[in-house]
């Protein structure tokens, strides 16, 4: 072989630096993973769980913490069935309760369409048949389509037991928006009393900590040294998700092999720290669809406005509601291309939409996706 000489190699496994990597231990997160597994054990025995609403801001381990304690259930667990959807992925009740169809039954929803009742008491059935507890997790409920989509899944999995007596479920609302409970309406919050779990951002330190874990599993011994881990965590502090600071460091690495190096030094990770951080918001902006990159690009291509100036600015290219104008500005607060902070101005006190990078990175970043 040429230019691949495998037994060189920094890397035990480049795969645990990949965001959707599930580690077997979550550090710092002892007091969430302790709250969501006892809310859960009344479903032990056969009891509905107490609900939860996980919040905080990206990368705080949600998800993680989320899928570790499913996956015990999965292995361990008899009595519970687990449905983990990310909502970004869908957009409606249907396509909910489709998901956690092929959960219940083990394969998947027939793809002739199944009108949603139908749907909806075929499930009720079959968990009164097997006896066993529905508990669905709701990650990113705050990307979901629209609010409306949100109350109606949680308030259809809630009532379940009102329809057949027999039925236990219970919903882990995942997001990071604390304002959360504000957009639940009167029907489902009489139902929903989640208790709230609060996933708090990661200092410096601990960043160091999961980066160094991280690195333990992923690099061969003696192939990264803490000082350098220090540079990345501190890097990935300022830039604000872990993800970056994990990118970084699988980048990081690929430069020293392509250097021929044994060791990642400080100078590999200035040199792909930049790239990384911008391949990480290449990823978020193309995520968006053409309406929300249309708004992303008006923001970043005017100077600081308020909501209702940049609402009669973008009504000139899309007619739009204000109330779907203020949830695609919502959205773009919650993947943090946007800050919303409310200001005195001479007319009161607005919303001012503020940026959070540069012009053109974002301009730029819209144009490649
Ligand atoms: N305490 C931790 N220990 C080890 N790894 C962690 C920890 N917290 C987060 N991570 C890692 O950071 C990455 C992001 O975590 P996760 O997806 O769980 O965050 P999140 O809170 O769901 O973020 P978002 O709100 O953006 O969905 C994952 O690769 C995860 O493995
Ligand atoms: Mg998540």
């Amino acid at each position: 072989m040429k230019y691949l000489s495998w037994d060189e190699t920094l890397f035990r496994d480049a795969e645990v630096f990949d965001p959707e990597y599930l580690p077997d231990e979550l550090i710092f997160r002892d007091q969430q993973l302790e709250r969501i597994s006892s809310n859960l054990k009344p479903a032990l025995h056969n009891s509905r769980p107490i609900n939860m609403l996980c919040l905080g801001p990206p990368g705080t381990g949600k998800t993680s913490c989320v899928k570790l304690i499913f996956k015990e259930i999965a292995e361990k667990v008899e009595s519970i069935i687990p449905v983990y959807v990310n909502c970004q992925l869908v957009s409606s009740n249907h396509g909910i309760f489709a998901r956690i169809f092929e959960k219940v039954y083990g394969y998947p929803l027939p793809s002739y369409g199944i009108p949603f009742p139908k749907l909806y008491a075929s499930i009720l059935k079959k968990l009164v048949e097997k006896e066993k507890v529905l508990i669905v997790a709701l990650d990113d409920i705050n990307l979901l389509f629209d609010d409306k989509v949100m109350n109606e899944a949680i308030y259809a999995i809630l009532k379940a037991h009102e329809d057949v007596e027999k039925v236990k479920t219970g919903v882990i609302a995942i997001g990071t928006d604390l304002k959360f409970a504000a957009k639940l309406d009167s029907r489902v919050g009489s139902i929903f009393h989640p208790d709230e779990i609060y996933f708090p951002p990661y200092g410096v330190y601990e960043l160091f900590e999961i980066l160094k874990q991280r690195c333990e599993i992923g690099f061969y011994k003696g192939a990264i040294e803490d000082d350098v881990i220090e540079k990345v965590a501190e890097l990935t502090f300022e830039a604000g998700d872990i993800r970056v600071g994990l990118y970084t460091l699988k980048m990081a690495g690929v430069e020293a092999e392509r250097r021929g190096s044994r060791k990642i030094e400080i100078e590999d990770v200035l040199k792909v720290f930049e790239g990384s951080r911008k391949v990480f918001l290449r990823k978020c902006v193309a995520m968006l669809d053409e309406t929300e990159k249309e708004l992303l690009k008006l923001i970043y291509s005017s100077e600081e406005l308020t909501t209702g100036e940049l609402f009669e600015k973008f009504k000139e290219k899309r007619k739009l509601s204000y109330t779907k104008f203020y949830n695609l500005l919502t959205k773009l607060e919650n993947l943090r291309a946007i800050d919303l902070v409310f200001k005195n101005l001479k007319k009161g006190r607005t919303r001012v939409v503020m940026k959070r990078f540069e012009d053109n990175v974002i301009l730029d970043a819209l144009r490649e996706a």
